[in-house]
């Protein structure tokens, strides 16, 4: 039998054999209370949930969990901790793999996808968040090949509990980081891993779409690119094509 995930210090594990959507189970946690750094885990999922309303099939063997964050920060800013999940997934992937960043919260391994993030906040009346659920799924075990998936799948080796821990330990990383320098240095770090300036890409927007050159990302977050009508900031989409 595989032993317990250690995670960082002052976390907290909450490990299930099986759930309908790990986001929703630490959502429920977080409004009755439970701490930054609560992390649920579970072998399984029946109702996983991707971006976008879509489905993330979640059968035993991959790695699903969902960490209670409390950033004290306005809600647009919450959408920053997202970048930092995408370096955190980076950052667990071995030596001698390639490893790209897409925005907004994509990362690819050998130009497969390996992971999904999820990041769901819950805002008071004030506008400040009260908590963010940073939702992740990282392919272990197999990389599921879906028709709807916009690149093939790729996976991680290795047991699904060490996998987290590393997981943990590298997203309590990057969080630290994100409060101790800001988001510029979260910015610097993700367009590093990121493709090339210039580079041709397409943007879905709702039923649109919009083709234009990768810019850069701008200090909220937002995609930028050059069109052929011109510079265009880009706040909410979803990134097709190969690069950035
Ligand atoms: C995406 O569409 O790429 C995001 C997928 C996010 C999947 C993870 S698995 C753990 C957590 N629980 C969910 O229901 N979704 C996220």
């Amino acid at each position: 039998m595989s032993l317990a995930p250690v995670l960082p210090d002052g976390w907290t594990l909450v490990a299930l054999d099986s759930v309908g959507s790990t986001n929703d189970e630490a959502a429920r946690l977080a409004d009755a209370g439970a701490p930054e750094g609560t992390v649920v885990w579970s072998r399984e999922q029946t109702g996983g949930r991707g971006r976008r309303g879509r489905h993330w099939a979640s059968p035993v063997g991959n790695l699903y969990t969902s960490t209670i964050l409390r950033p004290d920060c306005a809600a647009p800013r919450a959408a920053e901790l997202g970048f930092a999940a995408a370096l955190a997934v980076a950052d667990i992937v071995p030596a001698g793999r390639e490893v790209r960043v897409k925005w907004p919260n994509d990362v690819l391994v050998d130009g497969g996808k390996i992971a999904g993030i999820l990041l769901e906040s819950a805002v008071g009346q004030s506008g400040q968040v009260q908590h963010v659920v940073a939702g992740i799924g990282v392919n272990v075990g197999f990389a599921p090949q879906l028709p709807e998936m916009r690149y093939p799948g790729s996976a991680l080796s290795g047991s699904v509990e060490t996998a987290l821990e590393k997981l943990a330990a590298a997203l309590a990383a990057r969080l630290a980081e994100w409060r101790r320098e800001g988001f510029a240095t979260v910015r610097a770090a993700w367009l590093a891993k990121a493709g090339p300036l210039g580079a041709e890409v397409d943007v879905k927007l709702g039923e649109g779409l919009v083709r234009g050159r990768f810019a850069g990302l701008d200090r909220e977050g937002a995609l930028l690119l050059e069109t052929a009508s011109g510079p265009r900031r880009i706040v909410s989409g979803e990134l097709l094509g190969r690069a950035a």
